[in-house]
């Protein structure tokens, strides 16, 4: 077995790299890892504490919140605000995002995050995840308020998820490739277990919820059917994986290839997941490690989001498969 390196580590080594680097940039990734842990800690014992089951809330995605959707919420806002590097963050479960930094002083960052992704599998021990994106202000978005910090996915600093699974695991970007940690419960520290990971150009695996086909255009239902057809030459037909977990299926399409997708609907074109804290930093991942992340008909990290909270319809996946479904989608552009 190689020499072990501790996430922190490797976060202090890339601190060493950059000239410019403040060192606030690590404090925040240290500031997930240890919100990550927290959580880690808290899916492990939840049969046996009180934390299953409903708030009795609706959050601003008009979802019933689940008492560990709130835990795995306050638990970022309170590693956050304890060191007092970010200025604001954005959360799937706050309706307004919420500054952490005092008046009289200047923070650099912005940090999005979706607390606890895949909420239907928390009663019944099913995969979850949580996802971060970072942005760095500009001394223009500092001076203008809030809604500054709304940019496209390309200006990322850092983007990621942590995937509640058999094993813990931390996969991030900063935008010089694909980084892998695995926590080890005893000691309590992610270990590096894949580094610079590169994704297959195409895939056998699809990720879909199928339930909602009659919903859907035409066009996405034709490249549904494409993949079921039996063709041994192109290997389909295609395997359905789905775990209700986007982290989750995002992460076995970055080790095996495929496409995960939730398009749009006839009626609700805009789909279900959210641009800044699920479509933006799960694409920063995936086209780093040489996938793609589009809409099916224009690419994620080119959106100019308008609030924080929108949604875009997600194709994500191996370079091929994701650009047979905008092959597929193209006549339905408007
Ligand atoms: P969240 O739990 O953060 O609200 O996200 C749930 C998302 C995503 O994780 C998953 O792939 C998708 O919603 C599942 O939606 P359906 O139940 O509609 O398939
Ligand atoms: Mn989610
Ligand atoms: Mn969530």
């Amino acid at each position: 077995m190689s020499n072990p390196v501790s996430l922190t580590e490797h976060i202090l080594d890339q601190q060493r790299l950059n000239p410019d680097a403040t060192g606030e940039f690590s404090t925040i990734m240290t500031q997930i890892v240890l919100g990550g842990k927290m959580i880690a800690q808290d899916l492990r014992q939840a049969g046996l504490l009180d934390i299953l089951g409903s708030t009795g809330d609706i959050n601003i995605q008009g979802e019933e919140v689940q008492k560990l959707d709130q835990r795995a919420n306050d638990t970022f806002v309170q590693v956050f605000e304890s060191s007092k590097i970010v200025r604001t963050v954005i959360s799937e479960e706050m309706e307004e995002p919420y500054t952490v930094i005092p008046a009289e002083r200047t923070g650099k960052y912005a940090v999005f995050f979706d607390p606890l992704d895949g909420s239907s599998n928390i009663d019944v021990n099913g995969p979850l995840g949580a996802i971060f994106s970072i942005h760095r202000l500009s001394p223009t978005n500092l001076e203008n308020g809030s809604s500054l910090y709304l940019k496209p996915g390309h200006e990322q600093v850092a983007g990621g998820y942590i995937l509640f699974g058999a094993s813990t695991i931390l996969v991030y970007t900063c935008g010089d490739g694909v980084h892998q940690f695995t926590l080890n419960p005893g000691i309590g520290e992610f270990l590096l277990s894949g580094s610079n990971i590169k994704m297959p150009a195409r895939g056998k695996i699809y990720s879909v919820n199928e339930g909602n086909r009659q919903k859907w255009s035409n066009g996405v239902k034709k490249y549904i059917d494409h993949i079921q057809e039996v063709d041994v030459e192109t290997g389909r037909p295609y395997s359905l994986r789905y775990t209700g977990c986007l982290v989750a299926d995002v992460h076995r399409v970055l080790f095996k290839g495929g496409l995960y997708l939730y398009p749009g609907e006839v009626n609700k074109p805009e789909g279900k997941l959210r641009l800044m804290y699920e479509a933006a930093p799960l694409t920063f991942v995936i086209e780093q490690a040489g996938g793609i992340g589009s809409t099916g008909y224009e690419r994620i990290q080119n959106i100019q989001p308008k609030t924080p909270h929108q949604r875009v319809p997600l194709v994500i996946g191996s370079r091929e498969d994701v650009e047979l479904v905008e092959k597929f989608l193209k006549p339905e552009m408007s």
